[in-house]
């Protein structure tokens, strides 16, 4: 295998092109054939829903390169699930879940030579994107779609990846309504938490942690991650309907409960960030990124989680574990990953 010239232990999280990228269309009805294709465009009608109205939604999971060689992708059919509930969420066609998981595999397999080398810490990031692909003008949803895979080598999301990270909380912008759209993975959302991020990074932030859209009183999102925090020693996360049921988060849940640590998913208050002994963002691009303080930019009070600046010790033991998992190097007892044959 022809592998590429990457500083792979180096890789940012960026597009990075691979060689082939998978196609499928619905169109009359039904979803047609497979296409692989080696271009990274594609044509569109200029009055496609999805450009219009924003019929787009995509998915995030990951495959590795275990000790062993093996590829493993990581919960496969969970993001084939939950591209359904957001196909379903702004009306557009869900892709059947062996369509995904065939499109998955080929598009992985076919970039083989991009899968990161075990020990590298990079991963190959798999990018599904559905959009609404026939014109109309109405504001109604399409007739015809688009589903396509495309697959990059990626380091960490947060440019200190395993390392404590810093986030705030601001009032004046919101991700989402609170019966809006905020647990489906679609553009829109992320295009409405542009502005706010933009302005958290120039304060030297890595991410907003929004609060609640109806009240402000309760964490929610945490950028392009969920958000969890050690308090009493429990593993908690905010209960939301604004938020994105984190696939990674659900993992994390289950690894802290087999540890013995107690979960608790409610409403968090912010005040009880004083209590938190750590904090994180998890998420497939994030993993996780422990968080060494939380800037309250309207109250001007800072939540120092982490004072030393280091992981705590229930970060470290996800964080490993889930590597573990992934690498096929602990026994995978929920069925999480599909090996690439
Ligand atoms: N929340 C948002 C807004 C995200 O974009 C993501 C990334 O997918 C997550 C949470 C984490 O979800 P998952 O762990 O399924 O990747
Ligand atoms: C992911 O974690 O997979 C994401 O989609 C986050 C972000 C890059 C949008």
């Amino acid at each position: 295998m022809n592998q590429p010239d990457i500083d792979w232990k180096h890789l940012p999280f960026g597009y990075y092109p691979t060689d082939y990228n998978v196609r499928c269309y619905f169109r009359d009805g039904k979803w047609g054939e497979i296409e692989v294709s080696q271009s990274d465009k594609i044509e569109l009608h200029m009055a496609a829903t999805s450009l219009h109205y924003g019929q787009e939604l995509f998915e995030g999971l990951k495959a590795f390169r275990g000790k062993d060689g093996k590829i493993r992708i990581f919960r496969l059919e969970d993001n084939g699930t939950r591209l359904q509930d957001s196909a379903n969420g702004i009306l557009m066609e869900p892709v059947p879940a062996d369509l995904f998981r065939e499109m998955v595999i080929k598009a992985v397999k076919l970039n083989e030579r991009f899968i990161p080398p075990y020990g590298s810490g990079a991963s190959l990031y798999i990018r599904p994107l559905e959009i609404g692909i026939s014109p109309s003008i109405g504001v109604r949803s399409a007739t015809e779609y688009m589903f396509m895979i495309m697959v990059t080598p990626v380091g960490p999301y947060f440019k200190t990846g395993f390392g404590c990270t810093d986030i705030c909380i601001m009032r004046q912008y919101d991700r989402v309504a609170p019966r809006g759209t905020g647990r489906y993975k679609i553009g829109g959302n992320y295009a409405a938490s542009l502005a706010a991020s933009h302005h958290a990074h120039e304060m030297g932030y890595s991410a907003v942690l929004f609060l609640d859209p109806k009240e402000k009183k309760y964490l929610d999102e945490c950028g392009p991650a969920n958000f969890f925090a050690i308090i009493d020693g429990k593993y908690v996360t905010p209960k939301s309907d604004s938020i994105l049921p984190s696939i990674t988060n659900r993992a994390l849940q289950q690894l802290a409960r087999d540890m013995g640590i107690e979960v608790e998913e409610r409403h968090i208050t912010v005040d009880e960030l004083e209590k938190a002994t750590e904090a994180g963002a998890c998420g497939t691009a994030a993993v996780i990124s422990p968080v060494g303080t939380i800037h309250d930019e309207d109250t001007g009070k800072d939540y120092v989680i982490s004072a030393d600046r280091k992981p705590g010790p229930v970060c470290t033991a996800l964080y490993e574990r889930l590597n573990a998992i992934r690498l096929g190097e602990y026994p995978d007892e929920y069925g999480w990953n599909t090996i690439v044959e």
